[in-house]
């Protein structure tokens, strides 16, 4: 593709199978926050498949660490080509007769506030690039009512809006989509999401079973190739939501 591509929160999960997934001879600029071994880890695998491969640490809930970063990656190259925004997840589980203002608040910086900002920030930098495109990471929390995680379901329904906003906005230079996971295999579901809830999950997704993180990748691939596509939201669930 002969790309520069940023993709943030690519040390795990979801990040490190696009990292993986884009990184074929393309300029790769790989953001962690608190991953530092797992990005340097993955920045020594894919240095042979790539034209080059930096890191870049930033944490993304401050207004200064999004600042930084794109300041650092000014330095670093000219133009963006891809802006992967997908760092994000679903700080713990509140009942909505329990939602604090400080989850709330925390949940959308992390979420949404972040991606607007740094496709804002980035906007310079994509404008100079060669069919720029931007690819946001929601959920499927978004769209069918996640009971206990609606401040983080509100948060990616934000950034979903936000996709077709800015598509609108930033076009025809610029395309911005978006994809929708359904539950996918990572360390997120760790921390939140009980044996039982995972179990019904599977339960009721037509094709029988979580996601793989590759499915994710390989949907933003997808997006960042088709030239003809902007404003969209892609589920990726196994049919477990279907419009
Ligand atoms: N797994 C699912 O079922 C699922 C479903 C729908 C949507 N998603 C979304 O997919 C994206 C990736 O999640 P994942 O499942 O791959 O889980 P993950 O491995 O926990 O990835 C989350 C990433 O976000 C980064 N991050 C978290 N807080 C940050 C902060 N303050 N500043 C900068 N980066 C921060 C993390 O970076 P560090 O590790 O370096 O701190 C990490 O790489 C998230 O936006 C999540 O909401 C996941």
């Amino acid at each position: 593709m002969n790309k520069t591509i940023l993709i943030t929160g690519a040390g795990t999960g979801i990040g490190a199978a696009t990292a993986r997934e884009l990184a074929p001879g393309n300029r790769m600029i790989l953001h962690y926050n608190t991953s530092k071994a797992d990005a340097v880890a993955l920045r020594e695998e894919l240095a042979p498949l790539c034209e080059s491969v930096d890191l870049v640490g930033a944490d993304l809930t401050t207004d200064i660490g999004c600042e930084n970063l794109v300041d650092e990656i000014a330095g670093l190259l000219p133009a963006l080509d891809v802006l992967v925004n997908n760092a994000g997840g679903m700080l713990e589980r509140q009942s909505v007769k329990d939602l604090t203002w400080s989850h709330l608040a925390d949940t959308f910086v992390l979420n949404a506030v972040s991606a607007m900002r740094l496709t804002s920030l980035c906007t310079g930098l994509l404008e100079r690039g060669t069919n720029p495109c931007v690819v946001n990471v929601t959920s499927i929390a978004m769209r069918h009512g996640a009971p206990t995680a609606t401040a983080y379901g509100a948060s990616k329904a934000a950034v979903d809006s936000f996709t077709r906003g800015a598509a609108k906005e930033l076009a025809p230079k610029i395309r911005v989509n978006a994809v929708a996971p359904g539950m996918i295999d990572t360390r997120f579901h760790a921390r939140v999401t009980p044996q039982d809830m995972l179990r019904q999950f599977i339960e009721n997704t037509p094709l029988g079973r979580i996601g793989d993180v590759t499915d994710v990748a390989r949907t933003i691939r997808f997006l960042v190739e088709s030239e003809f596509i902007t404003g969209e939201t892609i589920d990726c669930n196994g049919g477990f939501s279907m419009r």
